[in-house]
């Protein structure tokens, strides 16, 4: 349930004009504000509040963006389904500090002509890729759009999103664009349930069987930190999370956290990924190891 907003909380802008935003973020300059950003598909819960208070406590000014962004979908993903709930989302942003909602039109963000496209390497191969070989070109394209637009001098994203906060790092790195990515651990539900917009779709028998996932990865990375073999922890996991009504699970995987390659003799920390389905539902987690 959603809390009423305390009337001393000031309900932050809407914009969708590009020229309205780059006046604001050029005021904010000219006072010399540090600005910081969130961009996010909006459905917000408390997992992206802790990234929107996390800027919040390293900036002057916070900026969340709110699109949903039909690139990083395939044409039989959630796209259509995806929660909008920009009254709601705007209520919690209040409360949480933002200062600007960016919402961008399509039309703004893909004008007919629009034919670029970013190509990625590195920590974007394998993994969510592998099941979603559109994803992180779509992220990337549209997070270079937003921090073009919004000109942050950080931005936050959560590590719930593993893969992609290790992606976007490495664009932002190697094409020289002048901010830091941070990361911020994943929000978890009191069983130890990732947060995210997609727990929506979960019926209450699914989202009761939801933190095995988890509980899976915990068990993995034990077992792996007691020396035992990583391959055969993985593959008992995946018996038990089949068992228990998860399939397909898409990967569960050991790599090397900064990479993302698999592990080797000069990995100096790990990740345990996964991607598994719950009924309809997409689930992924990581924990480190
Ligand atoms: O993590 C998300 O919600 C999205 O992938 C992002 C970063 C907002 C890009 O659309």
């Amino acid at each position: 349930m959603l809390k009423p907003v305390p009337s001393s909380v000031t309900t932050p802008d809407r914009l969708r004009e590009l020229a309205a935003l780059r006046q604001r973020i050029t005021l904010w300059r000219s006072e010399g504000q540090r600005i910081g950003f969130v961009p996010t598909m909006g459905a917000l819960h408390a997992g992206h509040l802790a990234l929107v208070k996390h800027a919040r406590s390293l900036s002057d000014k916070v900026v969340v963006s709110i699109f949903v962004n039909p690139l990083q979908f395939a044409p039989h993903e959630d796209f259509d389904r995806y929660p909008r709930r920009e009254d709601a989302d705007s209520a919690l942003l209040a409360e949480a500090g933002a200062d600007l909602v960016w919402l961008p039109t399509s039309e703004l963000m893909y004008p007919k002509g629009f034919a670029t496209k970013i190509e990625l390497t590195g920590p974007a191969e394998g993994l969510e890729t592998d099941f979603r070989p559109q994803f992180f070109g779509g992220v990337a394209t549209v997070v270079t759009k937003l921090f073009n637009q919004v000109t942050p001098d950080i931005a936050v994203f959560g590590e719930k999103d593993y893969q992609q906060l290790k992606v976007v790092q490495t664009f932002t790195r190697d094409l020289d664009m002048p901010l830091e990515v941070i990361g911020l651990p994943t929000i978890r539900e009191s069983d130890g349930l990732a947060l995210s917009s997609r727990n929506a779709y979960l019926s209450a028998e699914e989202r009761d069987t939801a933190a095995k996932l988890h509980a899976e990865l915990h068990a993995i990375a034990e077992t792996v930190q007691a020396g035992g073999d990583a391959d055969a922890s993985i593959e008992r996991a995946k018996i038990r999370l089949e068992a228990a009504g998860f399939g397909p699970i898409d990967y569960i995987a050991l790599r090397d956290a900064d990479s993302l390659a698999p592990p080797s003799a000069d990995s100096r920390a790990l990740r345990l990924l996964a991607a598994a389905w719950l009924g309809k539902t997409r689930l992924i987690d990581n924990i480190a190891v």
